[in-house]
């Protein structure tokens, strides 16, 4: 008999990117080889996310073309749904498409293995309770042995107003320090050089766990991970961005020199309203303190814009913010109703006429402070962490920055993983060129280079 083949697609975050890794990787464990289009796969699985309504809508329309591409291939085709528009519609997604064999949440990934046979014998299944993950390093497939993105904690205990995570990826639970370090030393030990820490809420991590490691204790383990050069850690909550965290950050070099720290409002009122725990000057006492210590350290944050009840002088606010601040990037959304949220029944909600020009003009005032940052990056000398043949030219590799900036420069394909040291030669507001000065400790490429000293980051002289 044919092995059996499954596809799968990832909607959403970095948590949900990894989430598939484990997906597949406990598909392959049983027996399933993965194909890159669903055009002849077995069983299709969705990976969804529910964070707005857009990312909802768009499993749903994947769902219709899938079921014509069954109808059009002739051949049985399964179809799963996992995630968080599985977690938080269950049974009822069974109910509303026929054509879905499978529902499992973002928490009962453990479980799939379990519910495959039955899968197979022809059932359909919902699982959507909340499972914690084993403590053991389960199974992943990595697309690539350099990096790797690993979960330290899932869950969120915060409530804001307009988030559904808290409904869809339940309690806070922080897996113990132990099985993290495990899974990044056997990660280092197979060439991963780069690791992501991914969680709701990173900087609350350890709460609940008897050991009394936190967040900035978690780190200093990894950073003593030999082979490990670089380690990057999202999402950030403002609230619990503590001092003891910063002098760590501080301290470690492998630590990328960016911070993600989300504001979502310039407006203290807006703010009280989602529930957030921080006022503007609380949020700014952190990021001056962060580059009192840190003084090139990047920040980039998440923004909404249109919450209910969210004025023009509110508004007005957050473009304030923006400005002082002076972010690197950030990703501004338009709000959108999420079931079970608090922010559902406030007073206020807004047009979409409204929040669509806000969100305009949030993105085109960043837009422009970000050319100016990638702007002043033009002539120094960079390490890059190489991805690979860039997916819009074939000519040139692409690479990131620590800051998570990309640089497009000339270089041999078998550089992918390694770090080289790039000259910067232009930007745009999207990505940065550059040209490749070898592997060479940058310092002494720079005198060899040029006879000068250059002004170098710190990312460079690591
Ligand atoms: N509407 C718009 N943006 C949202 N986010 C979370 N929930 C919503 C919502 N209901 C944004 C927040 C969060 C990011 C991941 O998504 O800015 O930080
Ligand atoms: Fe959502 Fe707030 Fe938790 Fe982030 S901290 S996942 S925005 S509830």
């Amino acid at each position: 008999m044919n092995q059996r083949t499954f596809h799968i697609r990832t909607y959403g975050c970095q948590m949900n990117e990894s989430d598939s890794e484990r997906i597949a990787g406990t598909l392959i464990d049983r027996g399933y080889s993965m194909v890159s289009t669903p055009d002849d796969a077995e069983l299709v699985v969705l990976n969804t996310c529910s964070i707005r309504d857009g990312a909802e809508n768009k499993v749903y329309s994947d769902l219709g073309r899938l079921r014509m591409l069954e109808a059009e291939r002739g051949q049985p085709m399964k179809i799963a749904v996992a995630g968080c528009v599985a977690q938080q519609e269950g049974a009822r997604i069974l109910a509303r498409d026929r054509g879905v064999n499978l529902v499992f949440g973002s928490r009962a990934i453990s479980q799939l293995g379990d519910m495959l046979p039955r899968l197979e014998a022809g059932e359909r299944l919902v699982e959507v309770d909340i499972h914690t993950r084993p403590d053991a390093p389960d199974s992943h497939v990595r697309p690539d042995p350099w990096r790797a993105f690993v979960t330290v904690m899932e869950g969120c205990d915060n409530h804001c107003a307009f988030c559904v995570v808290p409904a869809t990826r339940g309690p806070e639970v922080s897996r113990a320090p132990e099985g993290i370090v495990d899974e990044v030393e056997q990660l280092a030990a197979a060439g991963c050089v780069e690791v992501t820490l991914l969680g709701q809420n990173v900087t609350s991590y350890g709460r609940g766990l008897s050991c009394g490691t936190d967040f900035a204790g978690l780190l200093e383990r990894i950073h003593a991970v030999p082979g490990i050069r670089r380690i990057r850690y999202t999402t950030s909550h403002p609230k619990d961005f503590s001092e003891r965290l910063m002098d760590t950050l501080a301290r470690l070099p492998k630590v990328a020199r960016h911070l993600h720290l989300p504001l979502q409002s310039g407006s203290n009122r807006v703010l009280e309203r989602m529930g957030r725990g921080y006022t503007v000057a609380e949020y700014m006492r952190r990021i001056e303190r962060i580059r009192a210590l840190i003084p090139d350290i990047a920040v980039t944050t998440d923004m909404i814009v249109g919450f209910p009840g969210e004025t023009g002088a509110d508004f007005e606010q957050t473009l304030d913010a923006v400005r002082d601040i002076g972010y690197l990037n950030l990703y501004g959304f338009k709000y959108s109703r999420r079931p079970n949220t608090a922010a559902l029944a406030l007073d206020g909600h807004l047009d979409d006429e409204v929040r669509s020009a806000r969100l305009e003009k949030l993105l085109t005032l960043q837009k422009a402070i970000t050319l100016a940052r990638h702007q002043s990056l033009v002539g120094s000398l960079r390490e890059v962490l190489v991805e690979g043949v860039s997916r819009r030219n074939a000519e040139r590799l692409s690479g990131r920055l620590e800051e998570n900036l990309l640089v497009h420069f000339s270089g041999d394909p078998d550089w992918q993983g390694t770090f080289r040291t790039v000259r910067i030669t232009s930007a745009t507001s999207s990505a940065l060129l550059g040209e490749d000065l070898g592997e060479e400790d940058p310092l002494e490429t720079a005198g060899l280079a040029d006879g000068k000293t250059f002004e170098l980051t710190r990312g460079a002289v690591r």
